[in-house]
């Protein structure tokens, strides 16, 4: 383009726009050719259930002094690479937190200690012998009730006298290297071999129970795992109605509590309060984790950033229903807790039995939320995600969903195959409709047999001709579900959960299957193996799109139990179905992220984060999924444009530019895409692969910014050689002054080039003024318009700068966006929803140099 020139669209008519426009006809002139071909043409190794499965090899080697953990003088120490984690056993034997935080050295307890000097008035005293000693003003690491703690307990048991009052004081400890596997869920695991676990033995004597905490220590990761395990050792049945994974009693430093909210399409909003006096609490009851209150939530300090200050992180391994707790007591101690949501929960404990919590995780990072969310990336690709695809790129896929629903043949998908093909697609997904009866949802859940109408060879001969195109094949199930219009239910209307005596109520016209009952468990693994078996299938789409209502199996003796044996029956059938086929790439979804967790990712490389794919959107999901969760996680799609949730329209640029932060997909029928949008996503997969590991796998950060209509994101390599910047704005705003792009995490004595990604600019968004350049008066609007913008567009502005990483960690100045008053080629065309993305990397001296 010949627009180097500033032209004021105010005093016209320009030479320059007529000149744009002459160069245009003869740009379309010699693309008819193009057009005319173109209108022709047209492992998993499932380490996890560890000790059920028996895959994580169980180290039980007891150090007498192990470098993470230690204890001396009743006090341990555990320790990451840049945190501790101090507590101490009281005279009275009870666990008191002392430190969490930045590393400090050793048997430098004193200063950080808890004073007690005189007793509060009125305070419940724990003993005559002691009256400073009262467990209300305590940190403490687990708490009972009845001893004169009034905050929330972590356990409420009703013994088998009736009575609830429970006192856990420090029996034994060892010290084991490595995870201690768990018998009923999946938990993290420690390939590198370089994590330690404390086992501390709890007893309350009276109530004849012994409670186990474990800590597992991750040192590179900077993360620590708690459980604990609950053992009725007397001779009568126990109900346990609240039983948490972990509890942590810190000392408020102003602290805010941040969780990540919302329903379906739009999950994951980050929601921030400061902690008042009071309890404050993050839960699910739906039966799922949930895309009302994802299970993690974070505590930060007051000053917290992106990059600087205090902040916490706390999730758990589990996709049921769950809780989490911030108190802020009396005394200003923050308690938090985190486990399974007491809701409806009922474990009956016979004499001898056992019940194992998930397993919580927290971090600690002095580095802001960056900081603290790099420790959660690491720990999830390294210790959560296990099988043949830890730590391998993910393919980009196209999904068939939006681009059809259940209208499709045969030959609609191999056209739009073929088409995803020929742009770059690694992967063909084939979303729901392809079974049973299903042609729209109210029938089919249930009947995984192929719905010879739509694919008459068979599935075998479907997947094969995906094959042979050179794409891998995908294949979407909703295993936990069934339609009353289904041969399942009408054979077996027992596998449904309803409640005797009530009318079941329904969600997507589907009832849920009773995941409690073993012969459910039995039909749902059988069913679905046999069509991965059948077919070549690289990849499953594992859906579940209702909340849990009408709690009950009749396998069942005590109904408190259900919504945990719900989560131990999915994680059974999950097991059973991948681990005997590990390379199967398994995407989770629960339309879209209502069940994003860890107990999932133990499963499930990545999850559907959204079924709202609008960018705008999308910028506040994948952000706030982006605080726990590393983007190798996070499915991202490209859809059509205006979008199908919001009626959004947005650039095609635009919605790469913010899927590229997360596994590419397209969903769109591809068919309807102009000659130019097609090239465009041709060179957006270009570009996405060729950065794919940065973008997956690098250190990402969400940047500061006082610009409230702006979002910046980044991904840098591991060793500092790529990074991939993403500059997002969501609302034009009037004469904005100059918009800075914020850089962190390269090596400051490396050089870089960075460089804008090439987008289009249409002509049409300009709208009526290109009026102001042409001798006549043209409708923006019309047909001339609308054709020229499917032949021709203008690039987009391009800057390139060489600079060392210090210097470019300044921030960098990017060109003037439009400001109304004229324009040309170094001019950034954002408007509402414009983007660019920027690849900053590496050069040698002498490149640097010009050699
Ligand atoms: C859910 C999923 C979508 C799609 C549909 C199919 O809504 O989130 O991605 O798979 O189900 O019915």
């Amino acid at each position: 383009m010949q627009l180097a020139l500033s032209i004021n669209f105010v005093s016209l008519p320009n030479v320059y726009f007529s000149r744009m426009f002459a160069q245009s006809a003869l740009t379309l002139a010699s693309c008819k050719v193009t057009i005319a071909l173109y209108l022709y043409v047209k492992r998993f190794q499932f380490l996890f259930y560890q000790s059920n499965f028996n895959v994580q090899p169980e180290n039980k080697a007891v150090f007498e002094r192990a470098s993470m953990i230690s204890y001396q003088d009743s006090i341990f120490v555990l320790e990451t690479d840049h945190t501790s984690y101090l507590f101490r056993v009281t005279p009275f034997g009870h666990l008191e937190h002392i430190h969490y935080g930045e590393r400090i050295p050793r048997g430098e307890m004193e200063p950080l200690l808890l004073k007690r000097n005189i007793g509060h008035g009125s305070a419940v005293v724990y003993s005559q012998k002691d009256n400073t000693y009262c467990l209300d003003n305590l940190k403490l690491e687990w708490s009972g009730i009845g001893s004169g703690d009034y905050r929330q307990t972590p356990l409420e048991v009703k013994l088998s006298d009736g009575t609830f009052r429970t006192d856990f004081v420090y029996a034994s400890h060892e010290i084991v290297s490595g995870c201690v596997a768990m018998q009923s869920l999946p938990n993290a695991y420690d390939a590198a071999n370089d994590a330690e676990t404390l086992v501390l033995t709890l007893k309350d004597q009276a109530g004849k129970l012994a409670l186990l905490l474990y800590y597992t220590v991750f040192p590179a990761v900077d993360v620590i795992a708690r459980r604990v395990v609950l053992v009725n050792e007397g001779e009568g049945h126990i109900s346990v109605r609240r039983i948490m994974s972990m509890q942590l009693d810190l000392e408020n430093e102003g602290f805010s509590l941040v969780t990540f909210d919302g329903a379906w399409s739009k999950e994951t909003h980050r929601h921030d309060r400061k902690l008042q006096y009071g309890q404050y609490v993050n839960s699910s009851v739906t039966g799922a984790s949930s895309n009302r209150h994802n299970p993690g939530f974070l505590l930060y300090a007051d000053g917290a950033t992106q990059s600087h200050g205090k902040v916490y992180g706390f999730n758990l391994v589990y996709s049921g229903n769950h809780i989490g707790i911030a108190e802020r007591s009396p005394f200003d101690l923050i308690r938090v807790q985190l486990g399974i949501n007491p809701g409806c929960f009922e474990w009956d404990l016979a004499p001898g039995e056992r019940f194992e919590t998930p397993e919580a995780v927290m971090t600690f990072s002095p580095d802001g939320f960056n900081g603290m969310s790099a420790h959660f990336h690491d720990f999830v690709n390294e210790h959560i995600v296990r099988g043949d695809w830890k730590g391998k790129e993910r393919p980009v896929l196209i999904n068939n969903w939006e681009a059809c629903f259940f209208r499709f043949t045969r030959s609609k998908l191999l056209r739009l195959a073929r088409q995803a093909r020929q742009l770059g697609v690694e992967l063909f997904v084939l979303d729901d409709g392809w079974f049973g009866k299903r042609n729209d949802d109210h029938a089919g859940l249930g009947d995984y047999n192929v719905n010879r109408k739509k694919l008459p060879r068979g599935m075998k001969s479907f997947a094969d001709e995906i094959h042979a195109l050179g794409l891998q094949f995908g294949l979407w199930f909703e295993p936990e579900m069934v339609n009353p219009d289904s041969d399942l239910f009408r054979a077996h209307p027992e596998y449904a959960v309803t409640t005797p005596g009530r009318e079941p109520l329904f969600g997507r016209n589907q009832l849920v299957l009773d995941l409690c009952n073993p012969a459910v468990r039995d039909y749902i693994v059988t069913n679905v193996s046999q069509i991965l078996d059948e077919a070549k299938i690289d990849y499953v789409k594992w859906d579940m799109n209702r909340h849990i209502s009408d709690a009950c199996s009749p396998t069942l003796n005590n109904q408190g139990e259900f919504y945990h044996r719900y989560q131990l029956g999915l994680y059974d059938v999950l097991g059973r179905i991948f681990r005997p086929r590990p390379h199967i790439l398994l995407e989770s979804c629960s339309s879209g992220g209502n069940r994003f967790d860890l107990g999932m990712l133990c499963f499930s490389p990545q999850v559907w984060s959204s079924d709202d794919t609008d960018a705008m959107e999308r910028l506040k999901i994948q952000e706030g999924l982006s605080y726990l969760y590393p983007l190798s996680a996070m499915g991202a799609h490209v859809s059509a444009a205006p979008n199908q949730q919001t009626l959004r329209n947005t650039t095609i640029s635009t919605r790469f530019n913010v899927a590229s932060f997360g596994c590419l997909g397209y969903e769109l029928d591809l068919k309807h895409l102009t000659m130019l949008e097609r090239k465009e996503v041709r060179e957006q997969i270009a570009y996405y692969r060729a950065h794919r590991k940065t973008l997956q796998y690098g250190r990402f950060f969400r940047h500061d910014t006082d610009k409230g209509n702006k979002v910046y994101w980044q991904s840098v390599s591991k060793d500092q050689s790529q990074s991939i910047a993403g500059a997002f704005q969501t609302l034009a705003q009037a004469a904005e002054g100059n918009d800075i792009l914020p850089l962190a995490g390269l090596d400051e004595e490396k050089r870089y080039r960075m460089q804008t990604k090439s987008q289009r600019v249409l002509i049409r968004r300009f709208g009526g003024l290109v009026n102001h350049l042409l001798p006549i008066n043209l409708n923006p609007n019309g047909a001339l318009f609308r054709w020229v913008d499917r032949l021709y567009a203008m690039q987009d502005c391009i800057e390139t700068y060489t600079a060392s990483g210090k210097t470019l960690h300044q921030g960098v100045h990017l060109n003037q966006q439009f400001v109304a008053t004229g324009y040309n080629n170094q001019i950034r065309m954002l408007g509402d929803f414009g983007s660019n993305l920027y690849a900053i990397d590496e050069i040698s001296q002498e490149e640097a140099a010009g050699f």
